[in-house]
């Protein structure tokens, strides 16, 4: 039978409970975590947000009461009256806070029944993501997640601390609204009154914070949901959490000082530790040649070495050819690798190929000679000069990638993250920090054959670049920066264009006519036109850094309701399809042919 809780009031919740509640009377409310029958003594572990106490339902103490427990099951919602008691002697429990007593119960009500849950409610449970997010209700209810949310609640409240402190205003902006191209495709929702028309969901509220700037906000931050349609990863999510910021009169140390200040605050308050500002800087060349990569992980080494002029004039046709076409050969020393398998190495080769590498040659290092299926085709002098250039010494193995820049860089920079997890070089207690700079203003796509801008199109120039915009785009370096902690991008912004001539000049080499960039951002050039400060901003992905503060290997354990792979949730079975009824009256027709 179901009970109301009438009049019982709850008085503690069950991890504060400790010696010095000795022979009070308490009242708490949670689940049953578990329950044991000893042979006449009943005990429950309840739970609620803060903990677990033990119950105990005894015969000879409370008959009736402890009739009434034997039909209570896990996660059975109850409320219990008792009196705290210490533990007899050799029953403590010192895994539990409250390891020491328990409850000695006088009264329960059953407020609630509940279905065997479809898993344990504990951590390390072995059971496959979808059953979880399909159940996340009670998957929330396990201790890990409900301290990740926890913590991210404290972070949250540590960010709008710092942020207030610091004179940001907390400024709502549009999620209906018009297309803020980030690199991704739109979410579009169809509106009913303006039958055949769209809104876009925000990627960023990047037009917006900017337009705040112009309207003479000055500082202006806000924790804020974002809509990207793009192909899902571990750390990428459809819909996401920045902490956006955006100040006016300002130049790139004055953003940077803030956001280091802030995840600095974060860090102290979260995890107690004190991070050293400022932060390492390195620039996106630099990150490039090293590590392949424009958010380095630097809690290790196996750096990348650039061999091209060693090689290209060598017996390694494949080498020599690549390095001919503007190629570019890298390699990196796996130190005291030598004894991986032939298997080992054919799973790496894999490896490289899903970042489009057309091979990965090796070289293991041994006491008298290099085993490897190219050693034969390179003089003493070269492979002397690859000694020194790569350190190499007996017991090492050198991989090796030859392709045009791009692709070097990604395949080798992902074998380096790669090859640092296989070999535990990461330490996850280690937060290493690295702001990158100077990024290019302007990629080129070679599908569409047309520039593209590396970060976004409102992203200023460096000055001393400005000439060459129109005789070399891809030598234009822009004022962006990025936050990059242990390997990953937690945050990226820049200095904004704030002059009309020159937004529109950027446009211009977007390969946008004025008919196109007047109809997507008329609004942004003219308010640029009315008095627009110079200002710059940033945006933390607030998820990711959350994962890497909880420890977590993926975004998801950080977010309350997160969707799968394919962008579903798979709890509410969202997306769905809509009523013919519906798309009739936004005017629309499903054509899935
Ligand atoms: P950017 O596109 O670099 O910049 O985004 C800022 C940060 O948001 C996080 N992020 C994501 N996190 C989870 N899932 C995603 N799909 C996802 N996409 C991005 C990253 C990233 O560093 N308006 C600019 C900021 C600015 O210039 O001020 C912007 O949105 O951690
Ligand atoms: P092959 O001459 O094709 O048998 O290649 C000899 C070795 O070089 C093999 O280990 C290949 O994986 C490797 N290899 C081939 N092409 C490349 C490339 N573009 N970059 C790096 N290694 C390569």
């Amino acid at each position: 039978m179901i009970e109301p809780l009438g009049d019982m009031r709850r008085t503690h919740h069950c991890e504060e409970l400790g010696a010095e509640h000795i022979g009070h009377e308490v009242v708490l409310m949670g689940w049953v975590q578990r329950r044991r029958d000893h042979g006449g003594v009943i005990f429950i572990d309840l739970r609620d947000r803060n903990g677990i106490t033990q119950v105990v339902f005894n015969p000879e103490h409370n008959p009736a009461v402890h009739e009434k427990a034997h039909s209570i099951r896990s996660e059975f919602v109850l409320a219990v009256k008792g009196k705290v008691e210490k533990r007899p002697d050799g029953m403590t429990n010192p895994e539990l806070v409250t390891g020491e007593i328990e409850v000695m119960a006088d009264d329960l009500k059953i407020l609630n029944r509940a279905q065997t849950p479809p898993f344990m409610i504990e951590d390390d449970i072995d059971v496959s993501e979808n059953i979880r997010l399909q159940n996340r209700h009670i998957d929330l209810r396990r201790p890990k997640i409900q301290k990740n949310l926890i913590t991210r609640h404290k972070a949250s409240a540590a960010i709008r601390n710092y942020m207030n402190r610091n004179g940001f205003l907390d400024i709502e902006t549009p999620v209906l609204t018009k297309s803020t191209p980030e690199g991704a495709r739109d979410y579009l929702v169809p509106s009913r009154v303006n039958a055949g028309m769209f809104y876009a969901l925000p990627q960023s509220p990047q037009l917006f914070k900017q337009l705040l700037m112009i309207s003479g906000f000055d500082r202006y931050y806000q924790i804020v949901r974002c809509f990207r349609d793009e192909d899902l990863r571990a750390d990428r999510q459809p819909e996401f959490t920045q902490v956006d910021m955006e100040m006016s009169f300002v130049g790139e140390e004055d953003v940077m000082a803030v956001a280091e200040g802030m995840v600095a605050a974060v860090f102290k308050e979260v995890l107690d530790i004190t991070l050293e500002t400022p932060f390492k800087r390195m620039t996106y060349a630099e990150a490039m040649d090293r590590f392949g990569l424009d958010r380095p992980d630097l809690r290790f080494g196996l750096e990348l070495k650039d061999l091209s002029d060693i090689v290209e004039g060598s017996g390694f046709k494949v080498f020599a050819n690549v390095v001919k076409k503007g190629g570019m050969v890298k390699a990196i020393n796996a130190k005291g690798c030598e004894n991986f398998s032939r298997k080992e190495i054919d799973d790496l080769t894999d490896f490289v190929a899903v970042y489009r590498a057309k091979g990965l040659a090796w070289i293991k290092v041994r006491e008298t000679e290099w085993q490897s299926p190219i050693a034969k085709f390179f003089s003493d002098e070269e492979k002397q000069q690859m000694t020194d250039r790569l350190n190499m010494e007996p017991g090492d193995l050198v991989f090796f990638v030859a392709d045009m820049p791009k692709i070097t860089n990604d395949a080798l920079g992902n074998l380096r993250n790669h090859l640092g997890a296989k070999l535990q070089l990461t330490d996850p207690n280690e937060f290493n920090f690295v702001w990158v700079t100077h990024f290019p203003m302007f990629e080129y796509d070679e599908t569409e054959k047309r520039y593209q801008a590396l970060h976004h199109p409102f992203t200023s120039p460096q000055e001393s670049d400005y000439e060459l915009l129109e005789t070399d785009p891809l030598a234009v370096n822009s004022r962006a920066y990025d936050m990059v902690l242990n390997g990953s991008e937690i945050g990226g912004g820049s200095i904004r264009i704030h002059q009309k001539d020159l937004q529109v000049k950027i446009l211009h080499a977007l390969g946008m006519e004025k008919e196109e960039y007047e109809e997507k951002f008329g609004f942004l050039i003219s308010a640029l036109d009315s008095g627009a400060p110079p200002h710059g901003g940033l945006a933390f992905g607030l998820d990711r850094l959350m994962t890497i503060l909880c420890g977590g290997d993926s975004i998801r354990e950080v977010i309350a309701f997160p969707k799968t792979q394919k962008g579903a949730c798979l709890l509410t079975q969202a997306p769905s399809a809509a009523s013919r009824e519906q798309l009739m009256e936004l005017a629309l027709k499903i054509d899935l042919a």
